[in-house]
């Protein structure tokens, strides 16, 4: 069992870098969308800061869903997906855009579109802050397509910007890999 002690940050993303990419970002939705009304579908908790920064730099009329679908994470590992908030309804004939802080098997994303495109919106689209290449995407939903990604990473667990471990460092500005003490071999 590691205690928090033995947890170190390394910076991966400042909080500068952050904010830059996310103004493109909202650039890059704005022109796909133009005055098209929006319903925002973050998923939380780990999009909160993410989303929060995102929808200031968006000029379009929108509504907000929120709705939370967890991993159950013990840590680093994954679990069962459970609805914690949700799922989102009522999206039919609706232009909708999936918020999520990364995107790692792809599991969680998958299985709220998938809610989604049961509700024959007008259409679904997705954005997160985090790509993770290399990662294991053999869920069945997890093919889903990302059409607005904010950095692409490696292996490596990161916290900060909304992205918790174990529930702590979501209010650090900038993003981290998080490095224990056993991982030094
Ligand atoms: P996926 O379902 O495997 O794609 O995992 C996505 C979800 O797991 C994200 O919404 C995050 O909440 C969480 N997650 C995955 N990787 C990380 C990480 O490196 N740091 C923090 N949370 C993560
Ligand atoms: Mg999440």
């Amino acid at each position: 069992m590691t205690r928090p002690d033995d947890i170190q940050l390394d910076p991966l993303l400042s909080a500068e870098q952050i904010e830059r990419r996310v103004g493109e970002l909202a650039g890059e939705i704005a022109a796909v969308y133009g005055d098209a009304p929006v319903v925002l579908v973050p998923i939380l908790s780990g999009s909160l800061i993410f989303v929060s920064d995102l929808v200031r730099k968006l000029p379009m009329d929108m509504v907000i869903e929120l709705c939370g679908l967890s991993s159950y994470r013990d840590g680093e590992t994954p679990g069962q997906l459970r609805w914690t908030l949700g799922p989102p309804r009522n999206l039919d004939g609706r232009h909708v855009l999936v918020v999520d802080d990364i995107v790692d098997t792809g599991a969680t994303l998958g299985r709220v579109v998938d809610t989604i495109a049961r509700q024959q919106p007008a259409s679904v689209r997705t954005c997160t802050l985090l790509l993770r290449t290399g990662a294991d995407r053999s869920d069945p939903v997890a093919d889903t397509e990302v059409d607005f990604e904010g950095f692409r990473i490696g292996r490596g667990f990161v916290v900060g910007y909304g992205l918790d471990y174990d529930g702590r460092f979501r209010n650090r500005p900038g993003i981290s890999v998080v490095r224990r003490d056993e991982d030094e071999t």
